[in-house]
C-alpha cells in the first residue's frame, strides 16, 4: 500500500490519512472543571512484543505510524514523555513549522507543553536531550525533590513544580496540568512511565502500532516493572493497516 494512508480493518475498509484518525479522537474536547487531562499513549512494538530493537524504537517505525505521531503531537495540549526516553531517542524537533502555524491557526501555543518526571530532578543532560536547548519549548518535570535540589538551567523553559511525597507523582502531575487548562497529553512513552501511568489510573486510550518484525533479546514490552496485582482490561475500538504494520487503537474498559 505505501505512504502515510491508513487503511481501516472494519466496516467500509476506507483509507485514512493520520490527521482525520487523529480527529476522530476528539482531543480538543473540553473535560470537566478540576478533572485531569484526557490521556492518549502511542507506541510501538514487534510482533514479539519488544519495545525497542538496539535500545530505541526507530526500526520498528512506517512512514504511517510517524505521520499519526505527528498528528498526535499536533492535536494534544501536552506530551508526556519518561526521562528515559528523552535521552535514548534524543528527543528534538517535535514539531515542524507546518505544525506549529496550525495550533496557531487554532488559537493555541506553537509548541505543546512537554511534560516529564523526576522523582529526585537528575533529569538526562541537554547534551543527550537537543530539546532541552531549544529555545521556546515549554518545558514542566513534576519532582519530589525540595528546594535544595537546584532547577538545571536549559536553553528551553524549564519549570519545575515540586510535590510533597506522600502524593503518587504522576496522578498529581496530571490534575495539576488539568488545573491549568491542559484538555488532553499525549504520552510517548516509554515503558517504565506507562507503567505508571496505568497503575495511577491515568491512561484513556492506547493507540499500539505492531511493527512486522520479530527482535527476541530482552527489550522491555510497552510496559515495565512490577507486575499489576490485576491486569488492566482493555476494549478495542478500531484497527488499520499500512503495509504490514498494524494499528490498533484500545480503550481502557471501565
Ligand atoms: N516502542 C515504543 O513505543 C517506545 C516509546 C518510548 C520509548 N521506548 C524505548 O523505551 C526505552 C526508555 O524507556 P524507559 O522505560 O527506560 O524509561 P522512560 O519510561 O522513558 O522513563 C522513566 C520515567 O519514569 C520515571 N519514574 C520511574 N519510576 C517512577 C515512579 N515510581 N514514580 C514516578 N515516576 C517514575 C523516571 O524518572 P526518575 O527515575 O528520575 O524518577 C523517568 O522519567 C528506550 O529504549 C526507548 O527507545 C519505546
Amino acid at each position: 500500500m505505501g505512504g502515510e494512508a491508513l487503511q481501516r480493518l472494519e466496516g467500509d475498509g476506507a483509507r485514512r490519512a493520520a490527521r482525520d484518525l487523529v480527529a476522530g479522537l476528539g482531543l480538543g474536547a473540553s473535560v470537566a472543571v478540576g478533572a485531569r487531562p484526557r490521556v492518549v499513549a502511542d507506541m510501538v512494538a514487534t510482533v514479539d512484543g519488544r519495545a525497542a530493537v538496539q535500545g530505541r524504537s526507530v526500526a520498528l517505525g512506517h512512514p504511517a505510524d510517524r505521520a499519526l505521531l505527528r498528528e498526535l503531537r499536533t492535536a494534544a495540549d501536552a506530551i508526556l514523555v519518561g526521562s528515559g526516553t528523552l535521552a535514548a531517542e534524543r528527543y528534538a524537533n517535535l514539531l515542524d513549522d507546518e505544525q506549529r502555524a496550525r495550533r496557531v491557526a487554532d488559537g493555541r501555543p506553537p509548541h505543546p507543553l512537554v511534560v516529564t518526571l523526576s522523582r529526585e530532578l537528575t533529569l538526562p543532560l541537554a547534551l543527550d536531550v537537543p530539546l532541552f536547548d531549544e529555545p521556546g519549548v515549554p518545558i514542566v518535570v513534576f519532582t519530589y525533590a525540595g528546594e535544595d535540589v537546584a532547577a538545571p538551567v536549559l536553553g528551553a523553559e524549564l519549570e519545575v513544580v515540586r510535590l510533597p511525597a506522600e502524593v503518587p507523582l504522576l496522578a498529581s502531575a496530571l490534575v495539576a496540568l488539568g488545573a491549568r487548562g491542559v484538555r488532553s497529553v499525549l504520552c510517548e512513552g516509554g515503558p517504565t512511565l506507562l507503567a505508571r501511568l496505568v497503575l495511577e489510573g491515568g491512561l484513556d486510550d492506547l493507540l499500539l502500532t505492531v511493527s512486522p518484525l520479530l527482535a527476541a533479546g530482552d527489550a522491555p514490552t510497552i510496559l515495565d516493572g512490577a507486575p499489576f496485582a490485576e491486569p488492566a482490561r482493555l476494549a478495542l475500538r478500531d484497527v488499520h493497516r499500512a503495509d504490514d504494520h498494524v494499528f490498533l487503537h484500545y480503550g481502557l474498559a471501565r
